[in-house]
C-alpha cells in the first residue's frame, strides 16, 4: 500500500521490465507516477509497458543493455522528455547464476560485473543528468552476496558489494545536489528468476525453515521499501543498505544461499 501520492512525479527503472524491479515499477505507477522502464528484450518492454499502463497513468519503455551507457543515456532522454526530470531512479538489472569459481570462466565473471556493477554506475551517472536536483532519490538493489559470501556466486558477490560502495561514494559526493543514494538488499523473493536460479522447490522447506521470519519474501515486501525511499518520509536517508530480508542476511552465506557445497573438479 501506498504511503504517499506520486501523482506527478517521474520515476525510471532499469531492468524494469520482470520480478522484483517490474513489482516496483508496477507500485510506482499504482501509487500514481508517471514510469519509464527499460531492459533489453523489446517483448518484456512492451509487455510491461501494457502491465504498467492498466494504472492509468503515463508509462513508457525502451529497450536498452545498461553495459552501454550511450543506450542508457538514450532511454533516459525518452523518459526525461516525456515525464520530466526523475524523482525516483531504481537501477535493478543483474544476471546471475550459479557457478563454481573453479569452473568460472573469465568471461562469466566479467558478465556479471558488466551488468551489476558497470551497468549500475552506468545508470547512476547517466541519470543524475536527467534527475531532478534537488529532491531526486537513487535506490539500487542489490543482494545478501554483497555482505555474506556464498559459495558458487564469487561473480555476483563481487559485484554486488562494489554495487554498494558506488552507492556509498555517490550518497558522500551527490547530497550537496540533494540527491539521495541507497540500496535495498532483497532476501529470497517468490516468483522471481532470482530465487529459481538459487533454489529448487524441493530445497524450499528446509531454507524456509532457516529463515528468521520463516518464509521467503514477496515483491510488494521489496516495492513498499521502494516506495518509502522514493518519498519524503526517506528526506534524511542516504548512502544506506536496507535489507528486506526476512532476517535472511544475518545467517551468512552458506546458509542463505541454499546450495550444496560447491562441486571439487576432477
Ligand atoms: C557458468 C555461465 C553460465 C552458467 C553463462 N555463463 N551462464 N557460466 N554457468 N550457468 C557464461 C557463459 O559461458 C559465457 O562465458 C559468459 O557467462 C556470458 O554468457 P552469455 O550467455 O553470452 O551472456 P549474456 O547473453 O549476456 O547473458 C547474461 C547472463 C544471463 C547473466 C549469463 O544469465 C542473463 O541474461 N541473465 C539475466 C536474468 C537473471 O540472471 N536474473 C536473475 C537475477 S537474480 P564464455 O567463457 O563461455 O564466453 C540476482 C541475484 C539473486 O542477480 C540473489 C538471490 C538471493
Ligand atoms: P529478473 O526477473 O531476471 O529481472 C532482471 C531484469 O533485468 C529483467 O527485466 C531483465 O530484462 C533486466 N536485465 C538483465 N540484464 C540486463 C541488461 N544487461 N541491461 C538491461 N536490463 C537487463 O530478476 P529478479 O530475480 O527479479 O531480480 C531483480 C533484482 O533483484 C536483481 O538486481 C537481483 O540481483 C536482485 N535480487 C533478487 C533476489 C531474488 O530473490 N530474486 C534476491 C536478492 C536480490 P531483459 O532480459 O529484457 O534485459
Amino acid at each position: 500500500m501506498a504511503h504517499y501520492d506520486y501523482a506527478g512525479t517521474s520515476v525510471f527503472v532499469a531492468g524494469g521490465t520482470s520480478g522484483i524491479n517490474l513489482g516496483i515499477a508496477d507500485a510506482f505507477a499504482r501509487a500514481g507516477a508517471k514510469v519509464a522502464v527499460m531492459s533489453r528484450s523489446t517483448e518484456r518492454v512492451d509487455a510491461a509497458v501494457r502491465q504498467l499502463s492498466r494504472h492509468g497513468r503515463k508509462t513508457l519503455g525502451h529497450a536498452g543493455d545498461v553495459r552501454d551507457i550511450d543506450q542508457v543515456r538514450a532511454a533516459m532522454q525518452v523518459a526525461h522528455d516525456a515525464h520530466g526530470p526523475f524523482d525516483v531512479l531504481v537501477s535493478g538489472a543483474a544476471g546471475n547464476f550459479l557457478c563454481p569459481a573453479l569452473d568460472l570462466s573469465p568471461n562469466g565473471f566479467k558478465v556479471v560485473i558488466d551488468i551489476d556493477l558497470i551497468g549500475t554506475f552506468h545508470v547512476m551517472r547517466a541519470g543524475f543528468d536527467f534527475a531532478r536536483r534537488p529532491g531526486a532519490s537513487f535506490i539500487n538493489i542489490s543482494a545478501p552476496q554483497s555482505v555474506s559470501p556464498a559459495p558458487m556466486q564469487v561473480h555476483v558477490c563481487a559485484a554486488k558489494a562494489g554495487l554498494d560502495q558506488i552507492m556509498r561514494v555517490l550518497a558522500l559526493e551527490w547530497g550537496e545536489h540533494g540527491v539521495r543514494v541507497n540500496s535495498i538488499m532483497p532476501g529470497p523473493i517468490e516468483g522471481t528468476e532470482g530465487l529459481s536460479r538459487l533454489l529448487t522447490e524441493t530445497e524450499r522447506p528446509q531454507f524456509e525453515s532457516r529463515v528468521p521470519m520463516r518464509r521467503v519474501g514477496q515483491k510488494e515486501d521489496v516495492a513498499n521499501m521502494a516506495l518509502f525511499l522514493g518519498s519524503p518520509l526517506a528526506s534524511y536517508v542516504t548512502g544506506a543498505l536496507i535489507p528486506v530480508d526476512g532476517g535472511v542476511s544475518l545467517l551468512g552465506g552458506r546458509n542463505y544461499a541454499g546450495t550444496p557445497a560447491p562441486t571439487p573438479r576432477d
